[in-house]
């Protein structure tokens, strides 16, 4: 079953984006992972101390308005949170229709005629019968999004992509490389072109979401080799829904081999003057094996998880419901990580290129997108 150990060669070829340039990041993920929470989390760590990020939703199910609390989200850059010391996300639920009616207008001056053609009904019946049409135009729009200037300047520091699953991510930021390849020249090669060049730059980073489970980290470990003979460049594994120890390793380990009763907990109980007896000291130990137990079989796949070797940043699984507050409290790991990051690939350049580039980068945590 653990395919990803026999991995590890294979990924020294991976196209590794650059932290300290990364614009353009894409989550992906099983399906159930966390993708849309984690977008929304990195959404917000991105956006801390100014920056400014546009959320981009692909599957049209409406779930970054749910998370952030807001009406549904129509065809437009819509303000959905402010982060930690003032920046901004913006959220984008893309309508292939409206972005279809873009690109007739774009390229061809269409846009009347491609009104009338939606009337008939013929988008969704072209975009239906070529489901790889839907692909192309939510990559353009992202690639729009990636090198929209104002005023000489990226109107976003950073675009985070709410991304189709791993079993379908390779297909869905290659296919526009495909449709170049259909197109000799004109236009529509040219636009290929320039999508292709934004997402196999070293400002593109593909994030893969995984649980410490089997089936996620080898599906993980199954997108990356295709991402990577893809030439498209990978960034973090993000590990969702981690249980968090609330004992020592060493108790964890004795406690999930079973060896944890009443028995042991009962003098405490009776020191902290707590009343119940054996019954709540056999409760508690049952309790505690069985935390023990989730935690050892997830750590037994940490191994796994780093033979993929990515940078991995680790969050917990949050009790209650997901809101606003959680989103936070997720985001502020990712910026602890991201910041971590930037450190490790400063180091890696030489003095004078990190003494450039540090000056231009006022505050750590948003300076990946700088
Ligand atoms: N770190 C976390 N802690 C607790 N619950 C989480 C966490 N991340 C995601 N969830 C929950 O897991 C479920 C699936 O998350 P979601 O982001 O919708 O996944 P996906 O987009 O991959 O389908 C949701 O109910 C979400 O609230
Ligand atoms: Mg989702």
């Amino acid at each position: 079953m653990r395919r990803a150990a026999s991995f590890r060669g294979f990924y020294a070829g991976t196209v590794s984006p650059d932290p300290s340039l990364v614009r353009c990041h894409v989550v992906t993920g099983k399906g159930g992972t966390g993708k849309t929470t984690v977008a929304a989390a990195l959404s917000l760590a991105l956006a801390a101390d100014g920056g400014s990020v546009l959320l981009i939703e692909t599957e049209g199910r409406q779930g970054i308005a749910q998370l952030f609390d807001t009406p549904p989200l129509p065809y437009e850059e819509r303000r959905v949170a402010v982060a930690r010391g003032g920046g901004e996300v913006k959220a984008l639920a893309i309508d292939v229709e409206e972005a279809l009616l873009d690109y007739l207008d774009m390229f061809y001056n269409l846009r009347r005629a491609g009104r009338a053609l939606r009337k008939m009904g013929a988008i969704d019946f072209a975009t239906s019968i070529a489901p790889g049409l839907r692909d192309v135009l939510i990559t353009g729009k992202i690639k729009e999004a990636v090198t929209r200037r104002h005023d000489g300047r990226p109107v976003y520091d950073a675009v985070v992509v709410d991304a189709p699953p791993t079993g379908r991510i390779t297909r869905f930021l290659g296919v526009t490389a495909e449709m170049a390849q259909l197109a000799r020249s004109g236009p529509i090669k040219t636009q290929s072109d320039g999508v292709m060049a934004v997402l196999r730059s070293p400002q593109t980073a593909v994030h893969l979401v995984t649980l410490l489970e089997d089936m996620p980290v080898q599906e993980t470990a199954d997108a990356m080799a295709e991402l990577t003979a893809a030439q498209l460049p990978i960034g973090s594994v993000v590990v969702n829904m981690a249980a968090e120890p609330i004992l020592p390793v060493d108790g964890l380990e004795q406690a999930a081999a079973g060896r944890l009763t009443g028995t042991d907990l009962s003098p405490a109980l009776t020191a902290a003057h707590l009343p119940g007896g054996d019954g709540l000291a056999d409760a508690l130990a049952a309790e505690v094996v069985e935390h023990a137990q989730r935690w050892a079989a997830q750590d037994a796949l940490r191994d796994d998880v780093e033979k993929l070797g990515r940078p991995t940043v680790e969050l917990p699984h949050l009790t209650g419901s997901m809101d606003l507050g959680c989103l936070f409290e997720l985001a502020g790991r990712l910026e602890e990580h991201l910041r971590d990051e930037v450190e490790r690939a400063d180091r890696g350049v030489s003095i004078g290129a990190r003494n450039e580039r540090g000056a231009e980068r006022p505050a750590a945590a948003s300076g990946d997108v700088a």
